[in-house]
């Protein structure tokens, strides 16, 4: 199929309001395959694979204080955050412009929620040596991250061999959900607490594009609570 035609074919309206919103009401999750189709993904994964060989990853950060344990057995990626504009990144803009259409459509209909932003897109590498990311929740603490979209980007995975399956663990439900990292695979799910769940041990490097897209609300909430944590932070110490 020419180049763009697949994607040009994608209907969105459809996709967002007949699958992406039921399946988030009701499930809390929901995964699409070809979603860019193999040209336009295949970009996709260029452009990662090159962030990767020029040195551009980093060790993934953890929240909250250090523990004393090793970073690599709690999440072993290699990220970079980027915005899209950058050079090297038009294929990847390409993608988060198109999983924005989607969420725009979706905005409205799921629940209380309304997204206005996200965050920069995270491009990570889990290079393969066996590690994984414990299990977790992505906003425990109302951060205001609302959805996690993820894009995976792994040719010929094959799971029992190379492991790398997110497991989603559904709060109050009896099932577990696994899903594969598979190329050209997007994913959306609730950040919140209603989905705890973790990225097995990776022995083939694994590559996937994650975005959070933010709750109006609690966005603005968190961000004043942090405003005011750090200027009283700022006040001179009198007793000094
Ligand atoms: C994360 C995460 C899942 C995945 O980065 O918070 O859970 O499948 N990633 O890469
Ligand atoms: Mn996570």
């Amino acid at each position: 199929m020419p180049l763009l035609q697949h994607v040009m074919q994608l209907d969105l309206e459809k996709l967002a309001l007949q699958h992406i919103v039921p399946s988030l009401l009701e499930r809390g999750f929901f995964y699409l395959d070809n979603f860019l189709g193999d040209l336009v993904g295949q970009c996709v994964l260029d452009q990662v694979k090159e962030m990767h060989a020029s040195g551009l990853l980093h060790d993934g950060q953890l929240a909250g204080r250090r523990t004393g344990v090793c970073r690599r057995h709690i999440r072993g990626d290699k990220i970079a955050w980027v915005s899209g504009v950058e050079k090297g990144c038009e294929a990847i803009n390409f993608l988060l412009s198109l999983i924005d259409r989607l969420v725009i459509l979706c905005v409205g209909r799921l629940g209380k929620h309304d997204i206005k932003e996200r965050s920069k897109a995270m491009v990570a590498c889990y290079p393969g040596n066996g590690t994984g990311y414990v299990k977790h929740v992505d906003n425990p603490n109302a951060d205001g991250r609302c959805v996690t979209c993820i894009y995976y980007l792994n040719k010929n995975w094959n799971a029992k061999e190379h492991g790398g399956v997110l497991r989603i663990f559904p709060e109050g439900k009896s099932y577990i959900a696994d899903v594969e990292p598979i190329f050209d695979r997007l994913l959306f799910f609730w950040s919140d607490r209603r989905n705890p769940h973790e990225v097995q041990p990776s022995y083939s490097t694994r590559y996937a594009i994650t975005v959070w897209y933010f709750d109006a609300e609690e966005r603005a909430e968190a961000k004043k609570k942090f405003r005011d944590l750090t200027a009283s932070s700022q006040e001179p110490n009198l007793t000094a």
